[in-house]
């Protein structure tokens, strides 16, 4: 397996990290053996960056990763656990904003830790910033936990360039986790060259734009209700219709290489740039071998001129989230 190195301060790990999201939260109903099975196969392929939230399925995540790794003796050792923290919901699954408190911070933790059956955590950081709590403080008590082993590296989530520079003059920060994706190229105006000249990483969330851009959505699968795609812009009416079109002529690009189009649009993702690790979402054997799969395809310079022919920067129909998270994304300020 590949890696890549999170920022100048941040670990190595395995060019592809797995996202776990999906396994338990907000992409419809989940199948904990086959997601366990998932995990398995990704650790044996090499994979060695788990990412999750302390919010996903309001803890099940985390005890579905320790689950895992518990039934592979050794296994908590060969990867780097990435931890999102800060959200807080209600008893009904709902969302009612962020908590970056100092106290919150080690109290979040403490919990995290426990339900993960570790002593530490690889990368700890607040999913959205809260605003009501300078980011100098909130990164400043992970700092603290940094100090006494609990934490080994601090990360970020979803900021802009201004938040990332006061960020890292708090602290070491090794890795920015941002939507980033052919159809989500906002970073690549001043967000990503501020991490790179900040010497900070980015782990790229969101890279098959949530299953959109997979080469497997159809207009005929209809997301539930607690499913995130049921909200999102993207997935809906008309602007399905023209994602949809821009995903066959991404397929008609694919077909030309012998790749699939969800490799195709990971493969762009890993082409941006060695400072780049995509997540990929899979919570299945099968997608996880698919995704695996990017990591042997070489796109050239005609390559990528045909793939962003096919799925230009801007072409992307819908915002990424719905209204009222996206006034939570310090990143689009
Ligand atoms: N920091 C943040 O704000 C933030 C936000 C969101 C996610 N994340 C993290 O990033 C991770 C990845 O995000 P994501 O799940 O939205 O990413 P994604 O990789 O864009 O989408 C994953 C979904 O795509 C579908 N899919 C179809 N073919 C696939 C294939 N070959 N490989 C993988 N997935 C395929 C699957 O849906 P079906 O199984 O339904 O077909 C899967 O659940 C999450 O697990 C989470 O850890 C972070």
């Amino acid at each position: 397996m590949r890696t890549r190195t999170l920022g100048r301060t941040g670990p190595a790990v395995s060019a592809i990290g797995l996202g776990c999201m999906g396994m338990s939260a907000l992409y419809g109903e989940a199948d904990d053996a086959e997601s366990i099975a998932t995990i398995h196969a990704a650790v044996d392929a090499g994979v060695s960056l788990l990412d999750t939230g302390d919010f996903y399925a309001m803890g099940l995540n985390e005890l579905l990763i320790r689950d895992a790794l518990r039934a592979r003796p050794g296994s908590r050792d060969q990867v780097a656990i990435s931890v999102k923290f800060g959200a807080l919901r209600d008893a009904a699954g709902g969302w009612y904003g962020y908590d970056g408190r100092p106290g919150a911070v080690k109290n979040f933790l403490a919990y995290s830790l426990n339900r993960l059956g570790t002593d530490h955590v690889d990368v700890y950081r607040i999913a959205r910033v809260d605003p009501a709590v300078p980011i100098e403080e909130t990164v400043g008590a992970i700092a603290e936990e940094v100090q006494a082993g609990r934490v080994r590296h601090i990360g970020l989530s979803e900021v802009g360039a201004e938040t990332l520079r006061r960020a890292a003059s708090a602290a070491p920060i090794s890795d920015l986790q941002i939507e980033y994706s052919l159809f989500s190229r906002g970073i690549e105006a001043e967000i990503l060259p501020t991490a790179r000249e900040l010497g900070i990483g980015v782990t790229a969330y969101g890279v098959l734009s949530r299953g959109l851009l997979s080469g497997h959505w159809t207009r005929e699968r209809s997301p539930g209700a607690g499913d995130f795609r049921s909200r999102s812009p993207r997935f809906s009416g008309d602007n399905l219709d023209r994602n949809l079109a821009l995903v066959e002529a991404l397929r008609k690009v694919a077909d030309g290489k012998g790749v699939t189009v969800a490799q195709a649009a990971i493969a762009w993702v890993l082409s941006r740039g060695d400072d780049i690790v995509p997540l990929v979402g899979a919570r299945r054997r099968d997608r996880l071998a698919e995704s695996l799969g990017a990591l042997d395809v070489t796109l050239d310079d005609a390559d990528l001129a045909a793939v962003e022919e096919a799925v230009p920067a801007d072409a992307v129909s819908g915002s990424r989230y719905d209204a009222g998270q996206m006034a939570h994304l310090d990143s689009e300020r």
